[in-house]
């Protein structure tokens, strides 16, 4: 009786062990897409990139962090490919050096960083202070993505088309402003190929290209005898199809 006793306690001890070894899990783990930095990795993530970075400093053990975990989870899960989503865990002792440069005093702390292209490692800096939903952080972060994507119109596209010898991708699309998905696309390839877009409204560009629908891509690259060849973009509209799609045919 006394050993049954006994036993079970230690049955019980064993559980409790593991359950708290699983606590050791990682608070954001890799079944998502939030980004953990270190003091060795926050300025290579943050600072050598031409994303905008949405960074959470927590605490473990703070309530409103749990509170937060899944939204913003799912604010990374929608963000891939297009802004970064990382956090930063403050009750870990190797990263109070980053806690401290940033003034975290209360968790969760989240701040946006945005390239600036002047300074590249002086971003612009701002507090979200935006509800603490996936919605209302992803459009916050959409918001603030560097744009390196051309507005061009009939009067200035030829001229535009000119510019330099790099390979040329125009949208054409009904919408007023440039989706986030072709702006991160540009920050993919600033430097080798040139991205514009052309409103529905431009009648004499879209008869010249033949455009029927939007949003449509086509992509213009000069053949080794100096004339323009133009592709229509037939793939689906999604970032890593086009990515692909650029590699091979620019
Ligand atoms: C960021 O953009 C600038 C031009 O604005 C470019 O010179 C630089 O190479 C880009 N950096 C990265 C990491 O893509």
């Amino acid at each position: 009786m006394k050993t049954g006793i006994t036993s079970s306690v230690t049955v019980l001890l064993y559980i409790l062990i593991l359950l708290s070894s699983g606590t050791d899990a990682l608070f954001y783990g890799k079944d998502t897409s939030v980004i953990n930095l270190y003091p060795s990795s926050f300025e290579r993530e943050v600072f050598l990139t031409n994303y905008t970075t949405i960074v959470e400093f927590y605490a473990e053990w703070c309530g409103h962090c749990k509170n937060l975990r899944p939204h913003y989870a799912k604010a990374a899960k929608s963000l891939n490919g297009v802004a970064k989503v990382a956090a930063v865990r403050c009750d870990d002792d190797i990263n109070q050096p980053l806690c401290n440069k940033y003034g975290v005093r209360g968790y969760p702390t989240i701040k946006i960083f945005k390239p600036n292209s002047a300074t590249p490692k002086k971003p612009y800096i701002e507090d979200y202070q935006g509800a603490r939903t996936a919605k209302a952080i992803v459009d916050t972060v959409l918001g603030k993505i560097s744009n390196q994507v051309s507005r061009i119109r009939s009067d200035n596209f030829d001229s535009w088309m000119d510019e330099n010898g790099k390979p040329k991708v125009i949208l054409f699309s009904n919408k007023p402003n440039v989706p986030p998905l072709f702006k991160a696309l540009a920050l993919d390839y600033t430097g080798s190929i040139s991205f514009a877009m052309v409103r529905n409204t431009e009648i004499e560009l879209v008869s010249r290209y033949g455009i029927t629908k939007f949003p449509t891509i086509i992509v213009a690259t000069k053949s080794d005898d100096g004339s323009l060849t133009t592709n229509v973009y037939e793939g689906e509209q999604k970032k890593n199809k086009i990515y692909d799609y650029l590699i091979k045919n620019c």
